[in-house]
């Protein structure tokens, strides 16, 4: 199957600018996974929640998302997402996953960043994975690579491909998922942006791009620039994410001690 990422730089606040760039990257891509970053509609860095409630999207009933949805008809095509999410009155850092027939899932974030916390309730779906035929898929929002349970219990719950929306600001991360790959052996599509956001007075946002693909033995597929938009695909095979078998002697998740891990 062909995985990639639409690595760019969303105008705050421009949804029909940031939509119509998120279309036409779903028009010129061929493959059967493409991965968004964070946010993607609204831009990141907020001043007052206000905002965030007049650029949130309702999962349901979101023009944004029905026409996307009509972008996907008759494609082989499943997409991921990350959104402003207006849901049961609270506010929340999503990801979506479509296809062609509709919409598959929604998470919310589980790990919120830094002003995030001011803006977004933490997520309550929890994590999850779902099987689109070619592959199963796990969904994680950038600041949740901080924490190894995301990707592990994403893995425990059989995902081959953790698909990471993010707007990463720090620098760690692209070589932390090689990690969070080995030792979980599965893929991952980590989508960032790229870009400044200084809005209000506040300290500027400097994005750090380098999207990439990690594959379950660790290896980078494929890691982008720092400050380019790209469009990037890749196949892979992902069956290597199904081996968790490390040796003759070790399976990487059967080989748990779980009744250790309680403090
Ligand atoms: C982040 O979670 N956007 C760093």
């Amino acid at each position: 199957m062909k995985v990639g990422f639409f690595q760019f730089a969303p105008k705050f606040g421009e949804i029909q600018h940031n939509l119509n760039a998120i279309l036409k990257a779903i028009e010129e891509f061929s493959g059967d996974l493409l991965v968004f970053p964070e946010l993607a509609f609204s831009g990141y860095q907020f001043v007052g929640k206000a905002e965030v409630e007049e650029l949130a999207q309702d999962a349901g009933s979101s023009r944004v998302f029905q026409t996307i949805q009509e972008a996907l008809h008759g494609r082989s095509l499943h997409v991921v997402l990350g959104f402003a999410e207006r849901a049961d009155g609270c506010l929340y850092n999503s990801a979506m996953l479509l296809g062609p027939r509709g919409p598959i899932g929604t998470y919310r974030k589980t790990h919120l960043f830094f002003e995030e916390t001011f803006w977004f309730a933490p997520g309550n779906t929890g994590f999850q994975v779902w099987d689109i035929g070619v592959a199963k898929i796990g969904l994680m929002v950038c600041f949740d690579w901080f924490y190894p349970e995301s990707a592990r219990t994403l893995a425990l719950k059989g995902a081959d491909i953790l698909c990471h929306p993010s707007n990463l600001v720090l620098p760690y991360c692209p070589d932390a998922m090689v990690t969070r790959c080995l030792e979980n052996g599965v893929f991952a599509v980590t989508a960032n942006r790229i870009g400044l956001e200084e809005r209000g007075g506040k300290s500027p946002l400097r994005f750090i791009g380098m999207s990439e693909i990690v594959a379950p033995n660790g290896r980078i597929l494929y890691r982008a620039q720092e400050s380019d938009s790209q469009l990037y695909g890749c196949d892979i095979d992902v069956t290597q994410a199904r081996k968790k078998r490390i040796n003759p002697y070790n399976d990487l998740l059967k080989d748990r001690q779980p009744q250790w891990y309680k403090w």
